[in-house]
């Protein structure tokens, strides 16, 4: 990913981003850094870039033409995303870093004295973000917060071992405590249980600690945090017809829009999809009414979906059944040679799997959710989670099928969902038993109800 800065102080972003693991990164060309200086592309002759502003006010303001043409510069005729840090901005978190990762390229801006030439901004800015209800001197500290916050989620900036994937903002928690060694160190002991290697009791400690801090620090996470685990504890009486719900909600990326006995809605609006259940049909067509207009996946039981489908403006994209993981120890996967895919197969995937798009698969790749399976050193299938939680996106080339790398490829990705804490769950679609197969052999159940994915179609089409 490309990072390009423009900036009065390119000096400022180059010591700070420079040194450390942003700067290993791009030494190691993972990323790239460069900083452009407004200054250098004044047409006045004095260098001067800032004048006073029309109508009176204090201070000055950076002027359109050193601003527009050191844009340009950098960004020539094509659309790249241009961020403009600003405190009158959309406020910056995990979920925009999120998606500013997801960019080949991008173009922050830092302003200076009170601010920019309005044209300006109207003509190259397409995001204005704040990192904090704060004013600084100017916006070389915000640009450099959102390098870093979206330079670790880039693969191998963090180095192999470590990863960013799949990372929620500790599912609405605040981080516990962490010790490391001297056991004691000025009379001040380490808590016990962590010394007692029985990992479901530090792993419970831990949430504790979380739901503490996270209660006197963040009341307003804790509010999210607790009305998510009461629908969660609601929806567990039914757990394998409910399983989408409470995965998309407990691994962070699935938000209540409405809950209230029978009824519950969930949206992942990262990637526009929304869950809908309802007791009966009329109840979800009033639920998908809720829905924001812009999601455009939904994945509703098969009676809802055949009304909707009748009544609004919905298309089927496929009729499934769910099956779910139930026990804890990891399965046996035959195919040794199964390993983490990268964005550079990216094109691999989508020229084989048609309903991945570029971004969705970029998405999935930089969340580390996508597995290859090897043969002679050539990738020849792969499989992956959905963004909702969900194990699929199966494909095998077809020299190797019949041979169960099918099957080791689901075992793979079963056994990362294992291993992250999460319950393992599986849309088949009803036109391929030969999948549903698969998912018996393993030992996957089949839940109740039928499910149907529906998109929503656009206003135009
Ligand atoms: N520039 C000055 N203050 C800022 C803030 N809080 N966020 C982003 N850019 C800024």
């Amino acid at each position: 990913m490309k990072f390009h800065v423009l900036t009065l102080f390119p000096e400022m972003i180059e010591r700070g981003l420079m040194s450390g693991i942003i700067g290993r990164a791009a030494e190691n060309k993972i990323i790239s850094l460069d900083t452009v200086n407004i200054r250098d592309y004044t047409l006045e002759k004095h260098g001067k870039v800032d004048d006073y502003p029309y109508g009176g006010g204090a201070g000055m303001l950076l002027q359109a033409q050193p601003v527009y043409d050191a844009c340009r510069a950098v960004s020539g005729d094509r659309k790249v995303r241009t961020v403009y840090v600003t405190p009158q901005g959309r406020p910056f978190d995990q979920r925009l870093a999120r998606e500013l990762a997801g960019e080949e390229e991008l173009i922050l801006l830092c302003g200076h004295y009170e601010g920019i030439d309005e044209r300006v901004l109207e003509e190259v800015v397409t995001d204005y973000v704040s990192i904090g209800d704060y004013i600084l001197t100017g916006g070389e500290l915000a640009a450099m917060v959102i390098i870093d916050a979206v330079a670790r989620l880039i693969p191998g900036v963090l180095g192999n071992g470590s990863s960013a994937q799949e990372e929620s903002f500790h599912n609405d928690l605040l981080e516990y405590p962490q010790y490391t060694r001297p056991r004691v160190w000025r009379d001040k002991t380490v808590p016990s249980v962590l010394l007692t290697g029985n990992h479901a009791e530090v792993t419970r400690w831990r949430l504790e600690r979380s739901v503490e801090r996270t209660m006197c620090a963040r009341p307003d996470l804790y509010e999210k945090y607790s009305q998510k685990q009461c629908l969660i504890r609601r929806l567990s009486r039914d757990k394998r017809n409910n399983i989408h719900l409470m995965e998309s909600l407990s691994a962070g990326s699935g938000e209540i829009l409405y809950a209230s006995g029978e009824d519950a809605a969930v949206c992942d609006r990262d990637h526009g999809v929304c869950m809908v259940k309802a007791s009966s049909p009329e109840a979800g067509l009033r639920l998908l009414e809720e829905c924001p207009k812009d999601a455009r996946w939904y994945f509703v039981s098969r009676d809802l979906a055949e009304r909707s489908l009748r009544e609004k403006g919905f298309a089927a994209i496929c009729e499934c059944s769910q099956f779910l993981y139930t026990r804890r120890e990891p399965l046996p996967v035959r195919h040794k040679d199964i390993r983490r895919l990268g964005p550079e197969n990216l094109e691999y995937i989508c020229s084989r799997y048609p309903s991945i798009s570029p971004a969705y698969g970029k998405d999935r790749l930089l969340a580390g959710a996508l597995y290859g399976a090897f043969a002679e050193q050539q990738l020849v299938g792969f499989a992956g989670v959905h963004s909702v939680g969900s194990v699929g996106m199966l494909y095998v080339e077809e020299a190797y099928r019949g041979r169960g790398l099918a099957a080791s490829l689901e075992a793979y990705c079963i056994d990362r969902v294992l291993e992250s804490g999460r319950v393992p769950y599986v849309h088949v679609p009803e036109s391929d038993p030969a999948a549903a197969h698969i998912q018996e052999k393993l030992g996957l159940y089949r839940a109740g109800d039928r499910f149907c994915w529906m998109e929503r179609q656009s206003e135009t089409s």
